[in-house]
């Protein structure tokens, strides 16, 4: 025992050595864009409620209604006892929303790439991946056993050439799939994939798409339906995966696809057959956002958020954001501790993002604005800016 905490305590302390050591800490409250930290509120500029919808009055009353009816957990797997009418009917939505066939929501997003793309893809098929993919498509990958190669992020011409490569190695004859994973919103840098040409590239390479869309449902295009949706894309991306956390304010993660790909993983995805199933609770707030999502105040809270965007990147003085996100890339990591600490001071809450979240030397601020700032907050932030970028 005492052997086992001295080697953790040893590498803890290598951590902070490094500036990479890292500690919870503790939100007193959080409500709409102003979050309570040690005594101190301030405002927040890191969180993924892109439209406002965690603190919506509307889900939580969902919320509470179901859990009065339902309980408060789901007791089993889906497989089990654990599937409800409100799961079905979410699930159902979704589709509709995203205009797929059908879909399938995990307990996280997380769960959702790592259950999925090992049940796709194996030790005989080949994954090409974007270089700043999320750790959970990572991680999905590396458990499938499938060769992995990444391409430099957005570089098509890397793209095509690995999806050259992985076609004579591995012909489509052989039954060999070859999977391209990319994030359509890039979660640590905002920027977008190119997505016609990813497609064009897959289907001439007679590959399939796993799109991750965690940070573009409900903000990108109409609806819930995120980038592929939104440039009419949607039928040619085999998985579109999507999060239930971030602009829809709640919990969960979510596949949309064929029919038959979701009852494949019915029967395949792991974190989805031997895990606990959400909450009907959760499963009802879910919903209720989403009629948000779709409804007319969905597009007023996104039109609310373009503005915001454009007036950050005019007070900046930086070009049109394509999405919420928008990194103050400072380089070294005690940089970007220095200006965290020197914003919490002057009132504003932006957490550092430091490797292994992002490549080394390149720490940032990851701002993220919200339809619920207030315009004097973000002129508040871009002054308290001025100078440190
Ligand atoms: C791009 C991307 N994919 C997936 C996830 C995981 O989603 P969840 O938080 O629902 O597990 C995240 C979370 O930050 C993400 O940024």
């Amino acid at each position: 025992m005492e052997g086992f905490d001295s080697q953790l305590k040893e590498q803890l302390s290598l951590l902070e050595q490094q500036g990479l050591h890292r500690s919870l800490r503790m939100v007193e409250s959080i409500h709409g864009t102003l979050i309570t930290i040690a005594g101190r509120e301030l405002i927040n500029f890191s969180s993924n409620d892109y439209l406002g919808l965690a603190s919506h009055p509307a889900i939580a009353e969902a919320m509470g209604k179901g859990a009065r009816r339902w309980g408060a957990g789901s007791t089993a797997s889906r497989l089990i006892c654990g599937n409800t009418a409100e799961h079905a009917a979410l699930e159902e939505e979704l589709a509709a929303a995203k205009g797929t066939e059908a879909s399938l929501v995990f307990s996280t997003g997380v769960a959702a790439a790592t259950g999925t793309i090992p049940a796709l893809v194996g030790k005989k098929d080949v994954i090409i991946m974007d270089k700043l993919a999320h750790a959970c498509l990572i991680d999905g990958a590396r458990a499938s056993g499938a060769t992995l190669r990444v391409f430099p992020h957005n570089d098509l011409e890397k793209l095509e050439s690995h999806l050259r490569w992985a076609r004579e190695k591995h012909p489509a004859i052989t039954g060999a799939r070859v999977m391209v994973i990319t994030e359509s919103v890039f979660s640590m840098d905002g920027d977008l994939a190119p997505l016609r040409e990813i497609v064009e590239l897959k289907v001439r390479y007679g590959a399939i798409l796993f799109l991750d869309e965690a940070h573009a449902v409900g903000v990108r295009g109409t609806r819930a339906q995120g980038l592929a949706g939104e440039l009419g894309l949607g039928d040619q991306v085999e998985i579109q995966m999507g999060t239930l956390g971030k602009a829809l304010g709640v919990s969960g993660g979510f596949i949309a696809g064929s029919r038959v790909l979701i009852d494949f993983l019915i029967n395949r995805a792991r974190s989805f057959i031997f895990s606990t199933s959400p909450s009907p609770a959760v499963a009802d707030a879910c919903r209720a956002s989403l009629r948000i999502v779709q409804s007319t105040e969905g597009n007023v809270l996104r039109a609310d958020l373009q503005k915001n965007l454009r007036l950050f990147t005019s007070e900046m003085k930086l070009s049109n954001s394509p999405s919420a996100i928008i990194p103050l890339i400072l380089g070294s990591e005690e940089r970007a501790m220095q200006e965290t600490t020197r914003l919490q001071k002057a009132g504003f809450f932006i957490p550092a993002i430091r490797y292994p979240t992002v490549p080394r030397n390149t720490a940032r601020l990851r701002i993220t604005l919200s339809s619920a700032h207030k315009p004097e907050q973000i002129r508040g932030l871009a002054a308290a800016l001025k100078g440190s970028v």
